[in-house]
């Protein structure tokens, strides 16, 4: 693969950006401290902006590293209105696959995530920002397939994910940073360029 970090990608109506230590009012009012958009995050709500400020102070550090992606999501008038990312997933995401492709299971697993404002909700931003990571990842990194995965009670991330191409895979459980554990339901997607 060839990582490129966290480079500033285009759609037609976003910007996805590189998140700063400025952003840390916005980012917790706008979404890092709403229980209902954290809800089936990793993370917990953040209790105030301080928390976020702390989380921006160390992504804006990661940023130096070439295999770290985190994106601002931002309108056209410059609005930062949520966030996406390619983590590389734990071991345990490597189990249980039905259909991928066997020499894949030896692969890297990597991930994306997303997180929007709830003001923002049902206008396919989410969609569409998922779209330009995955044109992004396959054709400028080479990553050879991605995974992911949505709360089985939060469909409207499933939708995202199938309106993006991803292949239903299996069912599982993934773990919230503080150990709950979640069922889930895991996806993937094959690099087509790569195929071909
Ligand atoms: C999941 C999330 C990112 C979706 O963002 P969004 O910009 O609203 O998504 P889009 O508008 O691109 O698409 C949402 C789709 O889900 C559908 N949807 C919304 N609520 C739904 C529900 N309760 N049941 C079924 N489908 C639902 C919408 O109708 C739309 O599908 P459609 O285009 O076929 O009509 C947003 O709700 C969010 O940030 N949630 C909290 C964080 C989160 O859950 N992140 C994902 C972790 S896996």
């Amino acid at each position: 693969m060839n990582h490129l970090g966290t480079v500033p990608l285009e759609t037609r109506r976003l910007t996805l950006r590189r998140l700063t230590f400025d952003d840390c009012r916005t980012m917790f009012d706008h979404w890092a401290g709403d229980p209902q958009v954290t809800r089936y995050l990793r993370w917990n709500t953040h209790r105030d902006w301080t928390v976020t400020a702390e989380y921006l102070y160390e992504v804006e550090k990661c940023y130096a590293d070439p295999t770290f992606y985190n994106w601002g999501i931002c309108l056209q008038d410059g609005t930062l209105i949520g966030t996406i990312g390619v983590v590389r997933a734990e071991r345990a995401a490597a189990e249980g696959w039905q259909t991928l492709p066997e020499p894949l299971h030896h692969t890297e697993i990597w991930e994306p995530g997303y997180a929007l404002g709830r003001t923002w909700w049902g206008h396919g931003y989410a969609t569409e920002a998922l779209k330009a990571v995955l044109e992004f990842w396959f054709t400028r990194v080479g990553g050879p397939w991605l995974s992911i995965c949505h709360a089985v009670e939060n469909p409207a991330s499933g939708r995202v994910i199938q309106k993006n191409g991803f292949l239903y895979d299996h069912d599982a459980v993934y773990h919230k940073y503080d150990g709950t554990p979640v069922p889930c339901r895991a996806y993937y997607k094959i690099n087509a360029i790569k195929e071909m």
